[in-house]
């Protein structure tokens, strides 16, 4: 399976979710990074929650990689507002059409995604949803119950999609 791991984190637990996806299936990582937009601080802080919830679109650097050249797409985010994050909105928006499988992914601190997996299936709707795998932000810090089941994941996705 050629995978493509493509996420985006604030403050680095959705990219050692990613790390780890990527070390279990031989993947490529990508990292999406905004472009004129600061996070830092309260204010933020509060800016991102604003715009997780207004499901705002920004501008991301291009993409180094080609969706359409990976069986699998891992895409990640934070979870913002009860919502994804909006440079990987933005990401769906411009290359989700190019996606063949799409296996998603998520970190937050309460106990589920909210509403991030029904959006970034909305914005990849031509692609086969090939898994779901949402973990604790505080999860993504114990390296090895990590690795374990990241593996467990992949090998869920691996089946399903067939690759
Ligand atoms: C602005 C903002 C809004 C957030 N909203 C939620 C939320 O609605 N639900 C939740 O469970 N976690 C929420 N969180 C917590 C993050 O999803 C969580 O800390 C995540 O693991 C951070 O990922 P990162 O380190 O990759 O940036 C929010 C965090 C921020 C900064």
């Amino acid at each position: 399976m050629k995978g493509l791991v493509v996420f985006f984190t604030r403050t680095g637990k959705t990219r050692k979710l990613a790390e780890a996806m990527a070390s279990a299936c031989g993947g490529e990582l990508e990292e999406l990074r905004e472009v004129g937009i600061h996070r830092e601080g309260i204010g933020g802080w509060l800016r991102a929650g604003r715009d997780g919830m207004r499901q705002r679109t920004v501008t991301i650097e291009p993409a180094a990689r080609r969706a359409a050249d990976y069986d699998v797409v891992f895409v990640g985010s934070p979870v913002w507002g009860g919502n994804l994050c909006p440079a990987v909105r933005t990401y769906l928006k411009e290359a989700g059409g190019d996606m063949k499988r799409v296996a998603l992914f998520c970190t937050m601190d309460g106990k589920d995604d909210g509403g991030t997996f029904a959006s970034m299936r909305s914005l990849v709707a031509s692609a086969r949803v090939v898994g779901e795998l949402a973990v604790r932000g505080r999860d993504a810090g114990d390296a090895e119950a990590l690795r374990t089941r990241v593996a467990d994941w992949i090998d869920d996705v691996r089946r399903a999609a067939g690759a």
